[in-house]
């Protein structure tokens, strides 16, 4: 008997330390793009927590956006899933507007290896410029961060929510990480930031010291959005990211932070 509740008290005491585990996980780790090492199961036709499947929706009729005072020049609302990038720098791409398996971004960059975390990131170079420029005006100010995520393949993404899948569950999952093909990574528009107060991972707390709050307050300045802002999960369906920025160009940034809405909201989509 005694032994008994020794056993159950092991099992209880492995339990927390997995949950522990899974939780530093998240916070901790900045998506390796280099060393994937999750499974995976190939399995292409798997549509985990799928609820808006564009093809189960055809009267789906998005609003055209109010925002006649800023730029707005070529976005097109669709449930379609994207094969080409048509140059449109308001692309979406979220859990129901999507992009298929070979959807390569055009323009693309490499990225200085010396300003990020893991190798051979690739990135809009519009967006690259933008960054650089905030990087240049950050360190000015004393502050230090690199990238540790941008571009993702179809393939990568695949991978990241597998592990996920396998790590921490679907419910979980599902708030953290875009299936393979719903995430906005792979427009090449967006990069995770990582930073000495983050010690080099990704923690939900980054605007709680200078170099987060800063990013913060002044990414709009250089054409970046807090993509997933907190609050708004509901309309993003993803957790606070303060680490991942969305480059949509100085006027729309500045538009959409100033009224505290998300890009859904902008693009009259949410
Ligand atoms: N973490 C964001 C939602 C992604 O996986 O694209
Ligand atoms: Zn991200």
């Amino acid at each position: 008997m005694k032994q008994m509740r020794k056993h159950s008290k092991t099992i209880a005491a492995l339990a927390v330390m997995l949950s522990m585990a899974a939780i530093l996980f998240l916070f901790t780790a900045c998506q390796d793009s280099d060393t994937p090492s999750a499974p995976d199961d190939g399995d292409q036709t798997q549509q985990p927590g799928e609820t808006t499947d564009p093809d189960s929706n055809p009267g789906f009729e998005p609003q055209e956006p109010d925002v006649d005072d800023v730029a707005h020049p070529t976005y097109v609302p669709s449930r379609e899933v994207r094969t080409t990038d048509d140059g449109n720098l308001l692309v979406i791409i979220n859990k129901e507007f999507t992009v298929s398996k070979d959807y390569y971004p055009t323009d693309m960059v490499d990225i200085d290896g010396s300003l990020s975390t893991n190798q051979n990131l690739k990135v809009k170079k519009e967006a690259y410029d933008a960054y650089l420029s905030m990087l240049h005006d950050a360190q000015a100010e004393g502050l230090n961060f690199s990238i540790c995520s941008a571009y993702r393949s179809y393939e990568l993404q695949e991978s990241l929510y597998n592990n996920s899948l396998t790590a921490n569950g679907k419910e979980y999952t599902e708030k953290m990480f875009a299936y393979p093909g719903k995430s906005e990574h792979h427009t090449g528009y967006a990069i995770d930031i990582t930073s000495p107060s983050m010690n080099w991972g990704l923690s939900q707390d980054f605007t709680d010291y200078p170099d987060g709050a800063w990013i913060t307050a002044h990414c709009s300045e250089y054409g970046f959005i807090i993509r997933y802002p907190k609050g708004k999960e509901d309309i993003t369906g993803y957790v606070y990211e303060p680490w991942h920025i969305r480059y949509v160009g100085i006027d729309v940034a500045k538009y959409i932070t100033e009224q505290g809405i998300t890009f859904e909201e902008y693009l009259g989509v949410a």
